[in-house]
């Protein structure tokens, strides 16, 4: 009359173990679910009842409750299905007299069609995660296999109730989870940094970003070349770790958006249009879901046309910029996700695009140009180190052959560099210049003979204020890697003032 079956549940992105623990008593017929459920799993009622008449047993016309325990969890989704449904069979004894042992080591996971055939879920691979090392099994759907077989746990895949009961009972063995063969396939051919014509300084600002997961803006006129530069910034960056692609497919498997199972082996690439909300950007929802900031985790973020997003969205960066997570606070539960992604932003300098433009006038008020700068706020500003001004391409350079350096090249450097910062590092929270503490700053960062005189202009001439400058030293240390030496020189500290004329005082209000 009382039965027990294991499954899993998801907070944020990390698997909780869940009982559904089912009862029926004699009495009325009813169907109550307790234990913190969501209206999908409340829903689960009417699915469970047709999949279980349909795989051909009887649903018991008696008083049933369904507990999802631990009660304080929210429970979410459409997983709960397949437990609940084998809880009712167990609880009405169709899974044999005693409840067979593997009943106390195996986790069930699965969405019930109508017909009793098992649909594949979101988060299966984060939930899965949750048993590792511990000897136990799962059971998930066929669709889910290969995702499943990425967690290492020992897993079998089911493809309809039926089945899953007839195994229960000790029937045919179902089929093991196995792992996808081959890979995804790599950045879309015809995308590389030689095609990009001109713009050396960009495409340098751009290498420098990669070498130490500095975040970047691109102002200049249309055509320049922004939106090329960034969609080919994403080659520069290294191959992810193994763990570094466990913790993005986590994030992708919870947003149901794992393809055919395979581990997220490159850098993700996010761009996101202008018109996104701010919730689809930074993740939330009743049921909170990942937004774009935690899909672009250990990748990057591409925001083309920065000042056109709304203000909530370019606010609510502050944080994953910040604390490299998203906290999402709902009623009942708060829940955080990884938010760790490298910022490419484009923009035209002014609404018309053609301020600064050495043959074209530009069309705007000052009001006009400032109000357009200043949706990008300070706050945000502060945290994009690399701020580059294009100008337009030039006819000798646009007629000219591409001869650019491949991306392969920059990437090699790129990596040299950050295994330098892995080094220097080790046992630190920050994995790259950018992320460096104020201490780790003062320790690594120290200024050579003469370069103070670079920085006082700066401040003095050029208005640049205390927090420049920090980030002056931080981009000197990373052209100093890539340029594999140990001390900052004063050139390095000449070519990273470069890269921050935003904050020179002569530019509208609200800028810097
Ligand atoms: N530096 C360049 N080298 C080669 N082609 C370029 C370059 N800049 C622009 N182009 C050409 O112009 C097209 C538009 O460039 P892109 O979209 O990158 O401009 P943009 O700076 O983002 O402009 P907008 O401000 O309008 O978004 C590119 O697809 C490419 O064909
Ligand atoms: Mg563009």
């Amino acid at each position: 009359m009382l039965s027990k079956l294991r499954t899993l549940c998801l907070k944020g992105i990390d698997g909780r173990e869940v009982n559904a623990e089912v009862y029926i008593a004699s009495g009325l017929p009813a169907y109550t679910v307790v234990g913190l459920p969501d209206a999908a799993v409340k829903e689960a009622k009417d699915r469970v009842v047709a999949a279980v008449r349909n795989s051909g047993f009887d649903f018991p016309s008696k008083r049933i409750t369904v507990n999802l325990a631990p009660a304080e969890i929210k429970k979410a989704g459409t997983h709960f299905d397949l437990p609940i449904a084998l809880g009712v069979l167990a609880a009405a004894g169709r899974l044999g007299k005693k409840p067979p042992a593997a009943l106390e080591d195996t986790f069930f996971i699965g969405e019930l069609a109508l017909d009793g055939s098992v649909r594949p879920v979101a988060g299966v691979l984060p939930m899965l995660l949750a048993l590792k090392g511990r000897g136990k099994t799962a059971v998930v759907p066929a669709g889910n296999a290969a995702e499943a077989a990425v967690s290492g746990i020992k897993c079998f895949s089911a493809s309809n109730l039926k089945e899953v009961a007839a195994w229960l009972n000790g029937g045919a063995e179902l089929p093991p989870c196995a792992a996808p063969a081959g890979r995804v396939a790599s950045a879309a051919p015809g995308t590389d940094f030689s095609e990009v014509k001109g713009q050396a300084f960009a495409k340098r600002a751009m290498e420098i970003a990669a070498a130490g997961f500095h975040n970047i803006i691109l102002v200049g006129p249309p055509g320049a070349g922004k939106s090329m530069l960034a969609r080919r910034f994403g080659a520069l960056l290294p191959p992810m770790s193994p763990d570094e692609s466990l913790e993005t497919t986590k994030l992708y498997s919870v947003s149901g958006l794992v393809q055919a199972g395979r581990l997220i082996s490159e850098r993700p690439f996010r761009e996101p249009h202008h018109t996104i909300s701010d919730a689809a950007l930074i993740g939330g929802g009743s049921s909170p879901r990942p937004g774009e900031v935690s899909l672009a985790h250990n990748g990057v973020l591409f925001l083309d046309e920065f000042p056109e997003f709304s203000r909530p969205a370019i606010e609510a960066l502050r944080e994953p910029l910040e604390a490299c997570r998203v906290t999402v606070a709902r009623v009942k539960e708060s829940v955080a996700y990884p938010a760790r992604f490298l910022l490419v932003a484009a923009m035209n300098p002014c609404p018309c695009g053609y301020l600064g433009h050495p043959v074209r006038d530009c069309a705007c008020t000052p009001v006009q140009v400032a109000k357009y700068r200043s949706k990008v706020s300070g706050p945000i500003l502060d945290r994009i180190d690399l701020q580059v001004q294009l100008s337009p391409v030039r006819y000798q350079d646009w007629e000219a052959a591409p001869r650019g350096e491949p991306s392969v090249l920059i990437a090699a450097r790129v990596a040299a560099a950050l295994e330098i910062q892995r080094a220097r590092f080790a046992g630190s929270r920050a994995k790259a210049n950018a992320f460096m503490s104020g201490a780790e700053l003062r320790r690594h960062c120290a200024l050579p003979e003469g370069a103070s005189s670079v920085l006082e202009t700066a401040m003095n001439k050029l208005g640049f204020s205390a927090r420049s400058l920090d980030k002056i030293l931080r981009i000197s240390r990373t052209i100093a890697d890539l340029d594999r030496c140990a001390a900052i020189k004063r050139e390095h500290v000449i070519e990273a003032v470069q890269y921050r004329m935003l904050d020179k005082a002569a530019v509208p209000a609200g800028v810097a």
